[in-house]
């Protein structure tokens, strides 16, 4: 029998807008085991969820996350560019999506969005929230950013941390080991055979990013992935379903 774990990328967001607690509550209701979001710093040093270092393709506003006060962002609209039924939604706090994730007992993968422009500090406010909220423990940091990564692990190092990567890397888990981190999570198209065996050798959780066609899905499963982050939380579940 699998135990694969269900993780909902940027909350289930085939079916409600990305990164919004409509998409974190739909996906906990389908039945994901966690919640993927995407994390960056308002001017005045809040975490908010928004995938974007922009505000315009997922909220009515304009120019960068980092150049406005939580309050003006909170007065944004995040979910009428996907239906008009989510125009109340708001760009969340990420306490609000810990305090959910507590409520319903979820696992989280927080991801560092600074990876393109830093963000200094973002680090030690996500830690500081994780462990005030008592959600360390089922909690995993990714970033394509090594260097946060590695700041994170020396702050706190039983906390999972986890590489994120889009190309085909030459050995990811002696390269994860070395970095003294603890997780991959891959871009999908390069995950083999060898990988998932090499990571479950060494006890390094594989999981795989963003898995959304039935087929793949059955693939990676049959070769042992600890998890898969998919916006389709119906179909991995009924693809897991079907494997039991
Ligand atoms: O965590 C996996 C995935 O979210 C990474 O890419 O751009 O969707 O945040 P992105
Ligand atoms: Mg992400």
């Amino acid at each position: 029998m699998n135990d694969v774990k269900v993780y909902a990328h940027r909350g289930y967001s085939s079916v409600a807008p990305e990164n919004t607690m409509a998409a974190f509550r739909r996906a906990a209701e389908a039945g994901a085991d966690g919640l993927e979001l995407d994390v960056h710093l308002t001017k005045d040093g809040h975490v908010v969820v928004i995938h974007d270092y922009t505000l315009q393709r997922t909220t009515d506003g304009t120019g960068r996350v980092k150049d406005f006060t939580l309050e003006e962002i909170r007065r944004l609209d995040a979910g009428s560019w996907f239906g008009e039924e989510f125009r109340c939604e708001r760009v969340p706090l990420l306490e609000e999506v810990l305090g959910l994730a507590a409520d319903r007992d979820l696992y989280l993968n927080i991801e560092l969005k600074n990876n393109q422009y830093p963000e200094p500090g973002l680090e030690n406010r996500v830690l500081e929230l994780t462990e005030r909220y008592g959600w360390t423990g089922k909690t995993v940091i990714s970033s394509f950013n090594h260097h946060s990564l590695r700041k994170v692990k020396r702050e706190k190092p039983d906390l999972d941390t986890a590489i994120l990567y889009m190309s085909h890397l030459f050995e990811p888990w002696e390269y994860v080991q070395r970095a003294g981190l603890s997780s991959i999570h891959p871009y999908w198209p390069t995950v083999t055979k060898e990988m998932a065996e090499s990571c479950r050798e060494r006890g390094l959780p594989l999981r795989p990013f963003t898995v959304n066609r039935a087929g793949e899905m059955r693939r990676l499963v049959s070769i042992g992935v600890e998890a898969i982050i998919t916006d389709k939380v119906e179909t991995l579940l009924e693809v897991l379903r079907d494997d039991r």
